[in-house]
């Protein structure tokens, strides 16, 4: 088995069988997103997820850890709410029958280099919002967390230059984030 795919699962079974609290930049901007199929990219076990589903989104889930997919599984049963799981190792997978797809796409605590970026604008719709919020450098500055795991100041909005931002936002709460909503141009 893949070594991080090892390391994640492990985090994941020692983990309480218990919902962690939504991400606050996303609970606090839910309106901005567009309502409809959503995808949470990288998802763990389902924090994010169960909350939007909850709000009314269609929610899809990709992840390579089976344990989180378990523990999601016993929430959505739990809560009576249905969420649709793949799982997959985002560094080869290629999305294949989701181009187009959602009309949101989140990414939360997660980075990946290679043509992850381009998988993401790949199954959003035209008009569709994208949610992506992670650490950035001061993380790796203040704790020594990987670097690569850190956004470059910029590398969102280069990567995603041809979409609109729509809200940015860095957070120093405990973690050191940076937040952003982008817009698929038409
Ligand atoms: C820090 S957690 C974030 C989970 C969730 N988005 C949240 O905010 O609570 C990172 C997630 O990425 C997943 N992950 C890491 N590398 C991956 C890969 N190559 N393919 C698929 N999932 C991956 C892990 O299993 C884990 O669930």
């Amino acid at each position: 088995m893949n070594k991080q795919k090892a390391k994640w699962n492990l985090k994941f079974s020692e983990r309480e069988n218990e919902l962690l609290k939504p991400d606050k930049f996303l609970t606090e901007n839910l309106a901005l997103l567009k309502k409809g199929k959503l995808a949470d990219v990288a998802c763990g076990d389902g924090r994010n997820a169960v909350y939007l589903a909850e709000n009314g989104f269609d929610v899809s889930c990709f992840d390579f850890s089976e344990v989180a997919f378990q523990k999601l599984n016993t929430f959505t049963f739990e809560k009576k709410i249905k969420i649709e799981t793949t799982l997959c190792d985002l560094e080869t997978y290629n999305f294949e029958g989701f181009e187009n797809c959602f009309d949101s796409v989140l990414v939360s605590h997660f980075l990946l280099q290679g043509k992850f970026f381009e998988n993401l604008k790949k199954i959003l719709k035209v008009g569709g919002t994208l949610v992506y919020s992670t650490f950035n450098l001061k993380q790796h500055e203040a704790t020594g967390f990987r670097k690569e795991f850190c956004l470059q100041e910029n590398e969102i909005l280069e990567a995603f230059n041809d979409f609109e931002l729509v809200k940015f936002e860095q957070t120093e709460n405990e973690v050191f984030l940076d937040n952003y909503i982008l817009r698929k141009r038409k």
